[in-house]
């Protein structure tokens, strides 16, 4: 692979927000200054790029952002993209700003559409993984993951103590709407009495057999249900519970958006910053439509198509584990 020679970089988030984008925004920019190159921000992620929303920055207008949940930069998910005209705007009022190079946060709509620009039009796009989902291959966690496990733990912690004081079964649904990652770390962290994910095809009959299993010597249950789970979300499962049985006092709580806000934890400040460093120099080194991560500690790149297409499993033992704990 050839050195590549880069001039001047252009940085947008894009899809979901997530906890850490800011750190991973500050990262980048930094390395671009320490390369001796120059950086643009571009607002809204590819609505951005096609509207103009392109402004130069610089070190110091990323400082005391590290801390900061959401994305200064804005987040969109452009339809506009999708289509070719809209990314021959894109490309063309990315080269009108002499940005000869696009680092890219989001997940895997923000790589499909980073591919296809580089692709079509030749403009290098490089990725940091930018999502609270934990879905794409090629890094053990994605920036923005640890914080919202946090954020959904403190709140399922405190279902916990009303469900105790109610004798109560309590359906909490955490995000993941095609991935139960957040819901399966929840449920383990939490000491669920279950979790239902799209991984793992589970009936409400397996479900209530668990709880049987308990029926009598506990306060509380509590079951966690990722929202892409195959049997609904939690509002669907908790009425399908109630149609076989008047066991249970049920309550539903959906935890919603809180997961993607809030100042990101040391875990994702830390990964986006090392990421956000190695994705600049992994460019400059030649690399491209691919996506930089962190596998056992170590950075690993993985080309986009890889990163979205494979599949991401949920280890097996994780379950055992669980139904071993909720006893
Ligand atoms: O960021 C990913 C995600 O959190 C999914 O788990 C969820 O389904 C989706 O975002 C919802 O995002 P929005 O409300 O922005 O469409």
């Amino acid at each position: 692979m050839r050195p590549r020679s880069l001039s001047h970089l252009g940085v947008l988030t894009s899809g979901g927000d997530s906890p850490g984008m800011n750190a991973a925004v500050r990262a980048v920019v930094r390395a671009i200054a320490h390369h001796g190159l120059r950086s643009s921000s571009i607002q809204r992620g590819f609505d951005g790029c096609i509207k103009g929303s392109i402004a130069p920055m610089g070190p110091r207008d990323v400082s005391n952002i590290i801390s900061r949940g959401g994305t200064i930069l804005g987040s969109a998910r452009s339809e506009e993209f999708r289509t070719a005209e809209g990314r021959t705007i894109a490309a063309k009022q990315l080269r009108d700003q002499g940005i000869d190079g696009l680092v890219v946060i989001g997940g895997d709509g923000t790589f499909t559409g980073a591919h296809i620009l580089e692709q079509e039009h030749g403009i290098p796009c490089i990725g940091l993984p930018g999502t609270i989902d934990n879905d794409l291959v090629g890094t053990d966690r994605t920036i923005g993951f640890d914080t919202a496990i946090h954020t959904a733990v403190d709140a399922i912690d405190k279902i916990r103590d009303t469900a105790s004081s109610h004798d109560r079964l309590f359906f909490v649904e955490v995000m993941g709407r095609d991935t139960g990652y957040i819901a399966m770390q929840c449920a383990l962290a939490c000491g669920a009495e279950y979790v239902m994910i799209p991984e793992v095809v589970q009936s409400v009959d397996q479900l209530l057999d668990a709880l049987s299993a308990g029926a009598g010597k506990k306060s509380s249950n509590i079951v966690i249900v990722a929202e892409g789970d195959e049997e609904g979300g939690a509002f669907v499962i908790a009425d399908k519970v109630r149609d076989r049985t008047s066991s249970y006092d049920i309550r539903v709580s959906v935890l919603g958006h809180i997961q993607r806000g809030g100042s990101p934890t040391a875990n994702d400040r830390i990964l986006a910053s090392r990421t956000g460093v190695a994705a600049v120099e992994a460019m400059l080194k030649g690399q491209s439509s691919c996506m930089v991560g962190l596998v056992n500690d170590e950075i690993a790149i993985t080309p986009f198509k890889q990163a979205i297409a494979g599949v991401k499993t949920i280890q097996p033992d994780l379950m055992r584990v669980l139904a071993i704990l909720s006893i």
